[in-house]
C-alpha cells in the first residue's frame, strides 16, 4: 500500500505469523475458558481486529463486549487514563478476558483490568497480541501472550498512527 508519508512500512509479522499465534492463543484459552462462557472485552480501536478473529476460533460459548478509553499523556512521569462508555454487560461474577493489541507502558491496561476488578467479577485475565516490555512503567501480568515486540512503533492489524494503517493485514514497523 503506498502511503501519504512517504514511507512503506516494513513487516514484522506476517499475517500468517499472526494467524498461527491466533490458533495457538485460542488453543491455550479453549483449555481455561470452555466451561466458563467468558465474557471477552476488547479495548477499542486497537483491539478490534484481533478480537474478530480470536473470538471466532473459539469454539465455545463467548460474550463479547468493548471499551473506549481514552490516555492523556502530557509527561513522562504521569499518565492518566480515563473510561469513555462503560460496559452494556455486567461483569459481576463472571470470568472476565481482556483482550488487548498491545501492552507498552502499561498504563492503558492497567486501569482497564483495575476497573474490572472493581465490577466484582469471578476472574479477569489478560490475553494481549503484542508486548512491548522495553517501555513499561507500571507491571502487568499477561497471562496470554502472542509476540514480545521490540521497541519500535507498529501499524497493522488494528494498530494505527494517527488513525492511519489499522487495515494493513500484516504488523509493520513504521520507519520515519
Ligand atoms: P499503553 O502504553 O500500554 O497504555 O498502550 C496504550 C495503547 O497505545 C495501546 O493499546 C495501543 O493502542 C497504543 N500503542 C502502544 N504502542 C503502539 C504501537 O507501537 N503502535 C500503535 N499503537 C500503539
Ligand atoms: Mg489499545
Amino acid at each position: 500500500m503506498v502511503m501519504s508519508t512517504g514511507h512503506e512500512p516494513r513487516i514484522l509479522l506476517t499475517r500468517r505469523e499472526v494467524a498461527a499465534a491466533v490458533e495457538r492463543l485460542a488453543g491455550e484459552l479453549t483449555i481455561e475458558y470452555r466451561e466458563k462462557k467468558p465474557v471477552l472485552v476488547g479495548a477499542l480501536k486497537g483491539a478490534f481486529v484481533f478480537m474478530a478473529d480470536l473470538m471466532r476460533r473459539l469454539d465455545f460459548p463467548v460474550e463479547v463486549e468493548f471499551v473506549r478509553l481514552s490516555s492523556y499523556r502530557g509527561t513522562e512521569t504521569t499518565g492518566e487514563v480515563a473510561i469513555t462508555g462503560g460496559l452494556q454487560i455486567p461483569v459481576a461474577g463472571r470470568a472476565v478476558l481482556v483482550i488487548e493489541d498491545i501492552v507498552d507502558t502499561g498504563l492503558t491496561t492497567a486501569f482497564l483490568i483495575d476497573y474490572l476488578r472493581g465490577q466484582g467479577p469471578a476472574s479477569v485475565k489478560l490475553c494481549s497480541l503484542l508486548d512491548k516490555p522495553s517501555r513499561r512503567r507500571v507491571p502487568v501480568a499477561i497471562d496470554y501472550l502472542g509476540f514480545t515486540v521490540p521497541d519500535e512503533f507498529l501499524v497493522g492489524y488494528g494498530l494505527d498512527c494517527d488513525e492511519q494503517y489499522r487495515n494493513l493485514p500484516d504488523i509493520c514497523v513504521l520507519e520515519v
